[in-house]
């Protein structure tokens, strides 16, 4: 089977996407980087690409005519690089209908929250100043929507009375790592269908399913 060809979009400092990096170089997942493309000419992910030899481009939305002009630009480099998964590892923009509609249900993003709660900016924020005892991150297809498209894989972090908005972050940010490659992997297995807006995973047992999500970590 050909290895899946991943496009990542970063705005920053690319811990996830270090993540699926390293999952790679693991031999956990069957897959290669072929472009990390970003918004921000000082995302730390550009270091990352360059240390593990993943071509980088920036890509700045105002060099653009208008915002499809700039997502038409961002498929056409998915595309002649024949990428086959998108992954949005922190990138800071609603993404664009031309590049939605060129790679549908091949988009991924991972959200700090547990959606369809806390969508938007700073879900983790959100989620301290409510008040939830339970919280955690979403891996999700990207739809025209704000953090709505079909979830994939989700996990649950405790959410403390004493929580800072950067501590929940921290314990999130730690099943981030783990979820997303995980995500990855069963797309590059070929087992996420899309029915509707819900994701059937294929080849596990029924039992086995609550399994899925990785448990709290220590
Ligand atoms: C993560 O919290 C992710 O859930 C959100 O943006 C942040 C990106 O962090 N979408 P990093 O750039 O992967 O370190």
């Amino acid at each position: 089977m050909e290895l899946l060809s991943i496009g990542v979009l970063a705005s920053g400092r690319g811990s996830n996407f270090q993540a699926i990096i390293d999952s790679i170089e693991s031999g956990y997942l069957k897959a290669k980087i072929v472009v990390l493309i970003t918004d921000n000419p000082n995302a730390y992910a550009i270091e990352r690409a360059g240390k593990h030899g993943i071509e980088s481009l920036v890509l700045i939305p105002k060099h653009y005519g208008s915002r499809n002009e700039y997502y038409r630009a961002v498929a056409r480099e998915l595309k002649v690089r024949e990428v086959g998964l998108v992954v949005l590892a922190g990138f800071m923009r609603i993404v664009g209908k031309p590049l939605i509609d060129a790679f549908r249900y091949r988009i991924m993003n991972i959200h700090p929250a547990l959606l369809p709660s806390f969508p938007g900016l700073h879900g983790q924020g959100q989620a301290v100043e409510y008040g939830v005892k339970i919280s955690g991150c979403t891996v999700h297809f990207v739809d025209e929507g704000m953090d709505t498209g079909p979830v994939i894989i989700q996990a649950a972090v405790p959410a403390f009375f004493e929580d800072s908005e950067d501590a929940l972050s921290e314990r999130i940010l730690r099943l981030e790592h783990r979820i997303f490659p995980e995500a990855v992997r069963l797309f590059a297995e070929n087992r996420l269908e899309v029915v509707g807006r819900k994701v059937n995973i294929h080849g596990v047992a029924p039992d086995d399913r609550f399994f899925i999500n990785p448990p709290i970590p220590e």
